[in-house]
């Protein structure tokens, strides 16, 4: 990570705590850190911290952290001068040009990649106005979306010849290699590359912070395979991170709170057309637990609205089990007929469609109603036993037990059955069923004495300790990682030491994860430590000793000065015994 004066300048203008909470607002503070449930997984205790002291953030759970760039980049998906423009900004520093700032390969590919793709959702858009795009304008037209619409969406069409887009770019300067890297041209038959996207009406997809990051395309002709196309995965886009739409829709659902879930890119847009605008979609697969995170970093209340047909039905009741393993709330609206949304929406317009909103269900009650819905006589016992069985799995994914409760009672009594027998087969469902997920891998227990690992804590929360540790050597500590940071922290300019942590994690990437937990953890126990470093170096010191003697003792015969030393070394250690 690279280090300016105008970074230097960022940092010291700007909390890490403020940025954070914008983007966590359930940030509390918890002595003298900040907690709260992490934007970067899901869990329901709060394991991310953020120490205002040493500016920086890290997770027990899943191990990410860093310092107030590391976030930004990481919660926006940026690049570091991308999240230090941004920063700057903020901070009202003149951040200036990006070449004046150092940046890695690896930075500068994905911003080249961002460029590319962006130029190539214009020539897309341009595309769709030229005589080329006639029949996907018509096409357009007759799915009723406006031109602001399909400008706003920027949707565009790509020729089926297979070589237009290639052209356009080579035309720029563009190389095939990067083309590849972005997905947007694929390799056949020997070196011979095409155009992704031939013949198919484009929807440029952006992340959150409104770069084009991929494509889908549609078909015109309603024979060819597949409907809809992706962009490849690449280094900018995750499809089971993605979500369409999250652009547009994140200024209303920040405002609101809301966000209501759709199941394709023609439903979002339609209901942004109608006013809708705080719609997204996963980008054709299942809902992930990546998206449910996403969501519920923004959104206090989903509404899942998937088409009517089956698997519409089937993938809201699965996305619904997601959102709860993730602990968040939603509910399940339902059409009530074969349209999709913004079928829906054309037909009868906003008014109807915030009614289906409004009367959106629970995950439980939305298949109680799906199962009694067209039934004409009542369900057989046997109906009934099958029913509950397949509904108890969405109880058993409940995260709060007293709406777990709540949801046994519902079902008994709809299904007209004993409440305990209900609370009996939960019991049993819950003891075959799929085991919590396993811990997330917890940072490796480094081997490090507590003594040592109390002193380096210590250290790192305040540098100035490091003159009571003028007796030290490096070789008194007995774990190497120890060793390592307190020779690191010794070689450093006295007032680089104030962010010892963050650039001890920069300059050993391999051991980063435990440097910040080291640096967010209170010191475990040792209640004497905080208040008297210099009793933990003498008992390192004393330790250091006692294994010095033991070496010595089991290297078997002893020269004549190593005897001396031996008897040195032991008056010394006896001395030192009283003080500890
Ligand atoms: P649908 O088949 O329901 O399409 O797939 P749709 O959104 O209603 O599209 P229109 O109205 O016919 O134009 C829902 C979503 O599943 C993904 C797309 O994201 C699509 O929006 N999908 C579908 C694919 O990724 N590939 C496909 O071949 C089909
Ligand atoms: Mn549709």
């Amino acid at each position: 990570m690279s280090s300016s004066p105008v970074i230097e300048l960022i940092r010291e203008k700007l909390d890490i705590a403020d940025v954070v909470r914008e983007y966590v607002p359930a940030l509390k503070k918890a002595g003298r850190n900040y907690k709260a449930p992490c934007p970067f997984h899901n869990e329901k205790t709060p394991s991310f911290t953020v120490s205002p002291e040493k500016q920086i953030f890290y997770c027990f759970g899943c191990n990410e952290g860093g310092d107030i760039f590391k976030f930004v980049m990481k919660i926006e998906g940026l690049t570091f001068p991308e999240a230090a423009r941004k920063l700057a900004l903020k901070a009202g520093v003149e951040y200036g040009d990006d070449r004046s700032h150092a940046m890695t390969e690896a930075d500068k590919e994905r911003l080249e990649l961002k460029k590319l793709l962006t130029a190539a959702a214009a020539f897309y858009h341009k595309t769709l106005f030229s005589p080329a795009g006639e029949k996907a304008r018509l096409y357009l037209g007759e799915r009723r979306l406006s031109k602001a619409t399909v400008e706003r969406f920027e949707l565009g069409w790509a020729p089926a010849g297979g070589s237009a887009l290639i052209e356009e770019m080579k035309a720029h300067g563009w190389s095939c290699d990067l083309a590849l890297k972005a997905g947007l041209v694929s390799e056949r038959e020997g070196d011979r590359v095409t155009d992704t996207f031939r013949g198919r009406i484009m929807f440029p997809i952006r992340n959150q912070t409104g770069d084009t990051v991929a494509f889908g395309g549609r078909v015109l002709d309603p024979e060819a395979q597949p409907k809809y196309l992706n962009s490849p995965e690449t280094v900018l886009f995750s499809k089971r991170r993605t979500l369409y739409g999250i652009h547009e829709a994140l200024p209303q659902i920040r405002k609101s709170g809301r966000l209501l879930l759709l199941e394709g890119y023609m439903d979002v847009i339609g209901a942004h057309q109608h006013g809708v605008d705080w719609a997204v979609a996963p980008l054709g697969t299942a809902l992930t637990s990546e998206h449910a995170g996403l969501i519920g970093r923004y959104a206090k209340d989903t509404v899942v609205m998937f088409d009517g047909d089956r698997a519409g039905i089937t993938a809201s009741v699965r996305a619904a089990e997601v959102f709860m393993d993730a602990g968040l709330y939603v509910r399940l609206a339902d059409l009530g007929c074969t349209l999709d949304p913004d079928e829906f929406l054309n037909e009868y317009g906003r008014e109807e469609f915030e009614k289906k909103m409004a009367s959106a269900a629970d995950p439980l009650e939305f298949r109680m109603n799906l199962f009694f819905k067209d039934r004409t006589t009542p369900p057989t016992s046997q109906e009934k036993a099958q029913a509950i069985a397949a509904m108890l799995e969405t109880v058993a994914k409940q995260p709060d037990e007293i709406m777990k409760s709540e949801w046994v009672k519902a079902l008994a009594s709809r299904f007209g059955v004993e409440e305990a027998s209900v609370h009996k087969e939960l019991k049993k469902a819950g003891a075959s069923g799929p085991r919590p997920a396993a811990p997330r891998a917890k940072a490796p227990a480094p081997d490090m004495p507590a003594i040592e690992r109390g002193f380096i804590q210590l250290l790192l929360r305040d540098p100035a300790l490091f003159e009571k540790a003028a007796d030290l050597k490096p070789g008194d500590f007995a774990s190497p990682l120890a060793r390592k940071l307190f020779s690191a922290i010794g070689a450093m300019p006295a007032e680089a030491r104030a962010s010892a942590s963050t650039s001890l994690a920069e300059q050993f990437p391999e051991d980063a994860t435990l440097i910040m937990e080291l640096a967010v953890s209170d010191p475990a126990g040792e209640s004497d430590l905080t208040q008297n470093a210099a009793g933990a170096v003498r008992r390192i010191k004393h330790s250091a000793m006692e294994r010095y003697l033991k070496e010595l003792k089991s290297s078997g015969a002893m020269t004549p000065e190593q005897l001396r030393e031996y008897g040195r070394l032991m008056s010394e250690l006896k001395a030192s015994d009283k003080d500890i």
